[in-house]
């Protein structure tokens, strides 16, 4: 599956997968920015897109994944496992030793997926909007 970096032009398709699972979808500009930094990524079948990620440097050499979403016609494919994958190279590529992901306690299917990848609950964020798990990889 080619995966290449974000455009402008996809923001409308990532923003409905995202609506899918939550309502906060972050903007343009936030979407924009990363894509600048090449830190997001997405594939597309039959000219739409199926899933997007993207990761950001929170220390010199410790990223954040983040906006990790998979159409949810392409569930339980190892979709997402691949995405991970890809972005951890990537990023050990780029210098990096260590991958910070949060997930929601009640996200059943993302923590078995950090899990199985190899990632440690590291403790967790109490927000507003519920408990964030802190799950941690080192490279
Ligand atoms: C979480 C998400 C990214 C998983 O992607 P996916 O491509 O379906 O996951 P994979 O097929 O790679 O699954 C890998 C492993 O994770 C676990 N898993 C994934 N989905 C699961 C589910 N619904 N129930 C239980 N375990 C699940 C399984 O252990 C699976 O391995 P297996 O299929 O060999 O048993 C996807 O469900 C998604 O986009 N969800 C909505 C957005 C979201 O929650 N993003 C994460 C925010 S932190």
């Amino acid at each position: 599956m080619p995966i290449r970096p974000w455009i402008l032009s996809d923001y409308k398709m990532c923003f409905d997968i995202w609506q899918c699972f939550s309502e906060s979808t972050p903007t343009k500009e936030v979407f924009r920015e990363l894509a600048k930094n090449n830190q997001l990524f997405i594939a597309e079948e039959e000219g739409r897109i199926i899933w997007f990620v993207s990761y950001k440097t929170i220390w010199n050499e410790s990223i954040m994944l983040q906006f990790l979403r998979i159409h949810s016609d392409f569930h339980r494919k190892w979709i997402g496992s691949i995405l991970v994958k890809h972005v951890e190279k990537e990023v050990s590529r780029k210098g990096a030793y260590e991958v910070f992901s949060t997930v929601l306690a009640n996200n059943i299917p993302s923590k078995k997926l950090h899990e199985k990848l190899g990632y440690k609950e590291s403790g967790y964020i109490d927000f507003d909007s519920g408990k964030e798990l802190v799950y941690i990889k080192v490279l």
